[in-house]
């Protein structure tokens, strides 16, 4: 058994998690939308104006505190004009991009903030840049939050919405060194400028404007917008996929062996590289942290699975994804200074997955059972803590063994920690510091004794939290944990 020890400095706050860390991404891609979200008034699945009963009640237990909309690539395709109005009217389009069907805008603005408003969520909208234009993007914003006579209220009112929704966070763009329009940095950061000059402030509804930024580890692009545009907005996104293989040569969500664990465990922590520079950029630009940083697109991303629609990035989610997501939830507790969002991809059916459905079946993913586990972080203090973890080492490469964060809140301390080896339990000793010794300990862990264990339809609960007490409380308080081999745990520590 490898042995770690942790300290945890439970009366030295560093900072606030942001919930909005916890966020998700929805996009009209495969069944993410369609079947997994909207089904229609009409349908004979349970549904609250057109939106699955059973998946709307299974999100807001994950406590979602904002979520991104209508894309990804998908977003610098839509024309939103062709999504608002009687259904029955609305505009079939092609989705040129997520495996060409029909995409009949039945999903909409007025779809897509009553469903913000089901799941208690706060919108995050991104612009069409790469096809849309000026006037396109400053009447959407109109429509959406004018309060008072003009054209598009006007029309929003007609369309059934008297009053304005509250809309916050906003999206210049998406991808647009990529899919978004295959610019330059120097020519998207005048077309941001441009672009958001028109998002306008109605009222007292402010845009939090939020730049298209790099892809994984380009720099230069962070660079530039951040000198020429850092003024004009106030978050820059971040997009990093975890791909099993190589971008040409995905492999599959559970054809995997130890080597295919590691390289994904290795491939989560480059996170940190990626967020740690592109920081030392925008602090150049931004010393007093101003703009945020948004890793608006984040996961794994697998070959699709058999027989399905290769445009649906349909991919299934076992334990190894668990893992990742614990991973980059420590990541981003690190550098809750600059990381103000994150929204996983995706919420539903597409990618790393929150939910996975079939008609009327639905099964929730050991992500989902991670986003549950650690929402005892949203909006807690992060605390100070130093960790002495031993290696996990495959074929002369190595990764820490143990991540951990802890933070406190409403008088309880939480501690997440991830045992990323596959075949050793880890002995974790923790010095509580700043905390009562006598204060009740309670966990619950996400285990199993197979790496791609996963949840099926038929076998619903494979994976799936578990009270946890593998633990004994030392005199002095100090705490000494086995973690299971590949493992999530959450403990809690009252008083
Ligand atoms: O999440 C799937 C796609 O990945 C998004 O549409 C795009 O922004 C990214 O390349």
């Amino acid at each position: 058994m490898t042995k770690a020890s942790v300290v945890v400095n439970a009366d030295v706050a560093l900072g606030t998690i942001d919930r909005n860390i916890y966020g998700q991404f929805a996009e009209h891609l495969g069944r993410c939308i369609y079947e997994g979200l909207w089904v229609g008034e009409d349908a004979e699945t349970p549904n609250i104006d057109g939106i699955r009963k059973d998946v709307l009640e299974a999100l807001k237990n994950l406590s979602i505190p904002v979520l991104r909309w209508p894309g990804g690539c998908f977003a610098d395709e839509y024309h939103w004009k062709d999504g608002v109005g009687p259904r029955e009217g609305r505009k079939r389009m092609v989705n040129t991009h997520w495996g060409g069907v029909v995409e009949n805008n039945h999903f909409g603005t007025h779809e897509f903030f009553r469903l913000c408003e089901l799941l208690e969520t706060e919108p995050y909208i991104c612009g069409n840049v790469g096809s849309g234009s000026v006037r396109e993007m400053s009447e959407w914003v109109e429509y959406m939050t004018f309060d008072g006579e003009s054209p598009m209220a006007k029309w929003r009112q007609e369309n059934g919405r008297e009053k304005p929704w509250k809309l916050k966070y906003f999206g210049v763009g998406n991808e647009n060194w990529g899919c978004g329009g295959n610019m330059r940095a120097e020519y998207y950061a005048d077309e941001y400028r441009r672009y958001q000059t028109y998002s306008r402030n109605y009222g007292d509804n402010k845009l939090f404007k939020i730049a298209g930024g790099p892809n994984v580890d380009d720099y230069h692009w962070t660079e530039v917008l951040m000198r020429e545009a850092g003024r004009h907005m106030d978050g820059l996104s971040l997009h990093n996929y975890t791909i099993a293989g190589s971008w040409e040569e995905k492999k599959q969500a559970l054809d995997f062996e130890e080597d295919g664990w590691f390289e994904v465990m290795k491939k989560s922590l480059h996170m940190d590289e990626l967020i740690t520079r592109h920081s030392t950029i925008m602090d150049k630009y931004d010393p007093e942290k101003r703009v945020s940083l948004i890793v608006d697109e984040w996961g794994t991303w697998f070959l699709h699975e058999p027989g399905t629609n290769p445009g649906f990035l349909y991919q299934q989610n076992s334990l190894r994804d668990a893992l990742v997501a614990g991973l980059h939830f420590h990541i981003f507790h690190k550098h809750h200074e600059r990381v103000k969002m994150t929204n996983i991809a995706q919420m539903v059916n597409v990618l790393q997955a929150m939910i996975l459905t079939e008609g009327d079946k639905m099964v929730l993913t050991p992500t989902y059972h991670v986003f549950e586990m650690f929402k005892v972080h949203q909006d807690a203090e992060v605390l100070q803590m130093s960790v002495d973890s031993g290696d996990y080492e495959l074929n002369g490469d190595s990764v820490p063994q143990v991540s951990v964060s802890a933070s406190r809140k409403n008088g309880e301390v939480h501690i997440s920690l991830c045992n990323v080896n596959p075949s050793a339990e880890a002995g974790v000793s923790l010095d509580l510091r700043g905390i009562g010794a006598d204060g009740q300990v309670s966990g619950r862990v996400l285990t199993s004794d197979v790496m791609q264990a996963h949840n099926t339809f038929e076998q619903p609960d494979t994976v799936k939290p578990q009270p946890f007490e593998n633990f004994e409380r030392g005199e002095s308080g100090a705490l000494s944990v086995t973690l299971p081999p590949m493992s999530v745990t959450v403990l809690t520590i009252r008083g």
